[in-house]
């Protein structure tokens, strides 16, 4: 639990959006953080704040200046408190205020005296969003170094269509955890192998069969995997994609070509992690020029190739050995089948051939499974998730290497 004991204080401002915020307090609780929530005047016209207080466990913070909420906390004191501040919804006339550094309530005097990283996630009409003057301040606050968490695209309170519809509260929750994971450096000094994208399986001089992996995912686990410290060995098969920076980074294009490389570093390898997309088959014969186009039909033999992730868990000493399951149909089953067939330690299980996540898309769900266990990432970034399975992965390995 990487927010476990961390002190989050929650800015609500006066949008519809702030029921959101509830929802909110009750994810960043489950993680293990100690939530406190300021609100404006305008937010408790939305939400009551015994709401925000049932939830959180702690009394809300509305007033600048009063007497007793001072004595109790005062306003500096509980902007030192602050591990990260998030304000959720943010609404333009907050970023407004904040962006010219108005401190003319408790929420915005806070934003001041905070010396913690500081998220928004804005939410206001289509329209507004987009106006010059709130995309102005957006920039001004990005140069104060605020993080944001955009706002979606989607129907409005208002029964418009656009973007500005405040970000999930699981996608805020993730992206915290995202940010905050590669300053815990979970992974000191493990050395991580981890395979990416799709192999090719050459027919003749000119073609080859290849499945549609971008390669996005298990790029996006190697950034995590080297954000929370590991010296990260990238496997991969030919993308449209630039190879992280510091990570050793390693081309390839057949399946066989990959089990090769694989298995020139698996020596001093703590964790593999296969989340390329392998060729099953590859054609028996590779014709050295052109095939040409004669008959109706065309028969084509293939054979089977060497299953990377089996040979590397089937080894005398395997390294923490982590799988991937892509799924057109009955996902957990052929998940938990192929994590026990292949003696795997974990595998994380995708649909493959839908319209959102798995091949090709920005964002992408996991359903994780081990003997023990298994946990569920909903749909978000893949950056976010490969966060969270990172995390989850350093988790279930030091258990594995020092049993309780
Ligand atoms: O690259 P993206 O566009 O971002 O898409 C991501 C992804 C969908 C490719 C990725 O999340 C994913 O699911 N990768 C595994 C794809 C796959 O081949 O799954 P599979 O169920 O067919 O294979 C099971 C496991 O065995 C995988 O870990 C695979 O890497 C491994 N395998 C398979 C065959 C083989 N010869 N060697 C292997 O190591």
């Amino acid at each position: 639990m990487p927010l476990r004991n961390r002190h989050i204080l929650l800015g609500v401002t006066g949008g519809i959006a702030a029921y959101k915020a509830l929802e909110l307090v009750r994810l960043l609780k489950k993680e293990g953080a100690h939530v406190r929530v300021v609100m404006t005047k305008a937010a408790c016209e939305f939400i009551a704040p015994l709401s925000f207080q049932a939830l959180s466990g702690q009394s809300v913070h509305i007033e600048l200046l009063d007497v007793d909420a001072e004595n109790a906390m005062g306003h500096i004191e509980l902007a030192r408190w602050a591990d990260i501040f998030i304000i959720a919804p943010a609404t333009a006339n907050t970023m407004s205020k904040l962006a010219h550094g108005n401190a003319d309530d408790l929420l915005s005097t806070l934003y001041l005296a905070a010396n913690c990283p500081v998220y928004l996630a804005p939410a206001m009409n289509h329209v507004m969003w987009h106006h010059l003057a709130t995309q102005t301040n957006v920039q001004l606050l990005q140069a104060h170094g605020v993080h944001f968490i955009s706002p979606e695209a989607g129907e409005q309170a208002c029964g418009e269509m656009g973007i500005g519809r405040m970000a999930e509260p699981h996608t805020i929750c993730a992206r915290l955890l995202a940010d905050i994971l590669p300053k815990t450096q979970i992974l000191a000094g493990m050395n991580i192998i981890i395979t990416a994208g799709a192999t090719r399986e050459p027919l003749d001089a000119v073609r080859y069969i290849t499945n549609r992996s971008s390669g996005k995912m298990g790029y996006a686990i190697a950034c995590a995997a080297q954000s929370a410290g590991a010296n990260v060995t990238l496997i991969s098969g030919i993308t449209a994609l630039a190879p992280p920076r510091y990570c050793q980074f390693i081309q390839v294009e057949t399946a066989q070509a990959m089990h090769r490389a694989v298995f020139e570093h698996i020596n001093q390898c703590d964790i593999f992690i296969a989340a390329a997309a392998v060729a099953d088959y590859r054609p028996t014969d590779v014709a050295q020029q052109k095939m040409k186009k004669n008959d109706d039909t065309l028969t084509l033999t293939l054979q089977k190739n060497a299953d990377i992730l089996a040979d590397v868990a089937a080894l005398p000493s395997p390294p923490f050995t982590v799988g991937f399951a892509a799924e057109t149909h009955d996902l957990e089953h052929y998940a938990r089948d192929k994590l026990t067939r292949k003696k795997l330690d974990m595998i994380a299980a995708n649909w493959v051939g839908g319209e959102r996540g798995g091949f090709e898309s920005n964002e992408n769900a996991l359903d994780i499974f081990w003997q023990e266990g298994q946990k569920s990432l909903p749909m978000t970034d893949k950056e976010i998730v490969a966060a969270q399975l990172i995390s989850l992965i350093a988790e279930r390995c030091k258990l594995k290497i020092t049993p309780s």
